[in-house]
């Protein structure tokens, strides 16, 4: 329970995303592993996050970054063992830091041994139906048995040796699970009680839409626009939430699960998060929103009308390691996110980038609900859009035939200290360099470097963060617009605290107040600054 509201702490939680292969590499060998990250736990504690939410850290061959999962009840070797993630939870429960795992239910690895037995037990076994195995269309079996494409680019189906086609909506290595089949969901269910037998506090899910299947697996392309696609967002996800909310509420800890869910309507949204359901989804309206103060304020209504329908706090996130860096997006002249972000690098205005991240990152801590940061954002790191193609990783840029560069620019291991890559992400004498290179400007951006200067991202979101601790108006609760000109948002939390952000290019004056609590760029003649923010203590 949160001391301020009596509420459960992920109404208003704090949670940081780690993304392991880049936060802080233990062994040396160029890739981000649970030693490291454990060594630099403290960092997180002191940054003032509540929770932690880990990127996949399971057995994997890696075709799509741990996202093909080949065992769910085990750590690969690249990041460590399962002692060593037994040691990681206990460490961070010590720091009062919560932990959060990501789960990937909607698929697994071709290496996973479910997979390889159906591939070996041919057409028509058993062992076949916990996947979607079916018939090619045309003569001799040569098309995919429908038209749905893979998010990745090409179709979603690809053709095994003996002539069958198998599902996959992601890249070909990460088979569709078939949950219409009662082993799958009893498995899932044993991978869950696993986890929190060890005691995490909750789940990531990855893609939480895309489960259950229309069985009938139609066409898309005769559908009418406002037919939902049958690959999500089916009517029968919903029970399998409810048997994991049963599931996780039946421990100490209550486990609680945060959905990864893209392209709901807003009201359909929130039915994934009705009181016997999951217990928040990400924001992505809000992380896709452009800098311009009404689209905000659209966004910010909508979230908080919709959640009230359900009870259910709002999340409020600008980045992941899904999407390019707000940092960048926010300096071009297209501010939206877009996933063809990646297809066109589009130049940035990095300085008014970095000013609007910093005021962007006081608007989300101030809304009521939970935030979500990714990694690098407290450092105010920006996209790296100049990675040479060869060392590019990411599956999109070889399955868009390389047109889309995918999103390795957000996934470029930390810089922590030095001025020379690997800038401490790897220890002294490691073997390798970081599996993606850092850009020699990141120096000065390393959180050594940051330590201490006040004018810093790190800082202002240290600041920011204890605050958010200690002013009882944040956190849960609700809001009320202030009046303000077109530019700007000004709004109230509870009695005593107001958040203004100026989106405009021109300084707006000062609000009535009783003292400035953080700025996100210094004031100018009692003015907040164009793209910028301020907190204010008021009457
Ligand atoms: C989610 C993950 C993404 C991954 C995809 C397939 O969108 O966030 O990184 O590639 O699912 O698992």
């Amino acid at each position: 329970m949160s001391a301020r509201h009596d509420s459960p702490w992920w109404r208003d939680a704090v949670i940081y995303q780690v993304y392991p292969r880049s936060f802080a590499d233990g062994n040396g060998d160029g890739v981000g592993d649970l030693a490291g990250l454990r060594e630099r736990l403290p960092y997180l504690r002191d940054l003032g996050v509540d929770a932690i939410w880990l990127s996949p850290w399971y057995v994997s061959p890696m075709a799509d970054a741990g996202y093909d999962v080949a065992d769910y009840r085990d750590i690969d070797p690249l990041f460590g063992t399962l002692v060593e993630a037994e040691e990681l939870i206990a460490q961070a429960h010590a720091h009062r830091l919560r932990v959060i795992v990501d789960i990937v239910p909607n698929h697994c690895s071709d290496a996973h041994p479910r997979f390889r037995a159906a591939l070996a037990a041919g057409p028509g076994s058993p062992e076949r139906e916990l996947f979607w195995f079916r018939p090619g269309r045309g003569e001799h079996g040569e098309l995919p048995p429908n038209d749905w494409g893979s998010h990745f680019g090409g179709p979603a189906w690809t053709r095994a040796a003996d002539g069958e086609w198998f599902l996959h909506m992601f890249a070909p290595e990460q088979p569709d699970w078939n949950w219409d089949h009662p082993a799958v969901r009893e498995d899932f269910q044993v991978t869950l009680r696993f986890w929190l037998d060890r005691g995490v506090d909750g789940f990531r899910i990855d893609v939480a839409d895309h489960l259950v299947k229309d069985p009938a697996l139609p066409d898309a392309a005769g559908l009418g626009p406002d037919v939902i696609r049958p690959w999500r967002d089916q009517e029968g996800v919903h029970e399998i939430y409810r048997e994991w909310r049963k599931i996780a509420d039946s421990y100490p800890q209550r486990g609680v699960f945060v959905g990864e869910l893209w392209d709901e309507d807003p009201v359909r949204f929130t039915r994934y998060l009705r009181p016997d359901e999951l217990h928040t989804g990400f924001n992505f309206p809000f992380l896709s929103c452009p800098w311009d103060a009404a689209a905000f304020r659209d966004v910010v209504d909508r979230t908080l009308a919709t959640h009230a329908l359900v009870g259910a706090p709002a999340t409020w996130v600008l980045s992941n390691h899904d999407v390019v860096r707000h940092a960048t997006r926010y300096g071009r002249a297209h501010t939206a996110h877009s996933f063809d972000d990646a297809k066109h690098v589009e130049p940035s205005d990095l300085a008014l980038g970095t000013r609007r991240a910093r005021a962007a990152a006081l608007l989300s801590l101030a809304l009521p609900g939970s935030a979500y940061l990714y990694q690098g954002e407290e450092l105010g790191l920006p996209e790296v859009e100049d990675i040479p193609d060869a060392l590019l990783q990411d599956p999109r840029w070889l399955r868009s035939g390389f047109t889309d560069r995918g999103r390795d620019g957000c996934r470029v291991p930390l810089p922590w200290s030095g001025d020379a890559a690997p800038y401490g992400f790897s220890p002294p004498g490691a073997t390798a360099p970081p599996w993606l290179p850092q850009p020699a400007s990141w120096a000065r951006l390393s959180a050594a470097a940051q330590t201490g200067d006040r004018r810093s991202t790190l800082e202002l979101y240290r600041r920011a963060l204890h605050l958010r601790r200690t002013e009882p108006d944040l956190g849960d609760g609700t809001l009320t617009w202030l009046p303000s000109d077109g530019d700007v948002l000004h709004f109230r939390r509870g009695d005593g605290f107001a958040c203004l952000v100026n989106l405009g290019d021109r300084a707006v004056p000062l609000p009535p107040y009783e003292y400035v609590l953080l700025t996100s760029d210094p004031l100018e003649d009692l003015k907040v600054a164009p793209h910028s923010a301020v907190w204010l203590r008021v009457a």
